[in-house]
């Protein structure tokens, strides 16, 4: 059946910003794509939040996103090579199902963009009825992977109800 309404969670994961809310860019810009998109149907934003970079508390916030009945949730960030990078690793707890095409579509948009981009870990996939999105920490990669989801996220919704 045919969604009425997208309902994302954007969740920023980052110690350093959730001392300094002010200095996140990325969570703001990923709230702006969303909302104001022509493309996605009817974009309601759930929360944007900004939290720590730790196992359990990404686990725990993906979790509940979903059981609230999010159709999507896009993280932003810790999908890197730092110690503290876990954000990879939380998604895979809470996933059921993985969707590496998104992954691949993904990486492939971000490669044309810089040969740094090899280096995210950044993982997608489905638990239950909501689609987790891993995006990088930077604004600009978070702005060339929208353009990415931007034309697939309606269909993808819709084949999850
Ligand atoms: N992807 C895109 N599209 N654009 C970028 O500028 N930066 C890369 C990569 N992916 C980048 C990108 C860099 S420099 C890093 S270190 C990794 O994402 C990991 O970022 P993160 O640790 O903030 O998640």
């Amino acid at each position: 059946s045919e969604k009425l309404l997208m309902l994302v969670g954007i969740i920023t994961i980052s110690t350093s910003k959730v001392k300094d809310p002010e200095s996140d860019v990325s969570g703001p810009t990923l709230e702006t794509l969303f909302s104001e998109s022509k493309v996605l149907k009817d974009v309601k934003i759930y929360r944007r939040d900004i939290i720590n970079d730790q196992m359990q508390r990404i686990v725990a916030h993906l979790e509940s996103f979903a059981t609230n009945g999010c159709d999507v949730v896009i993280t932003t960030g810790g999908t890197g090579f730092a110690p503290d990078d876990v954000t990879p690793e939380a998604t895979r707890k809470v996933i059921q199902r993985e969707c590496n095409g998104i992954v691949q579509a993904l990486i492939n948009r971000s490669l044309a963009a810089t040969p740094m981009a090899a280096l995210t870990r950044l993982v997608a996939g489905i638990r239950d009825h909501t689609l987790i999105i891993n995006l990088p920490g930077s604004p600009k990669a978070c702005k060339e992977c929208f353009e990415v989801l931007e034309p697939i996220l309606n269909h993808a919704v819709d084949l999850l109800k």
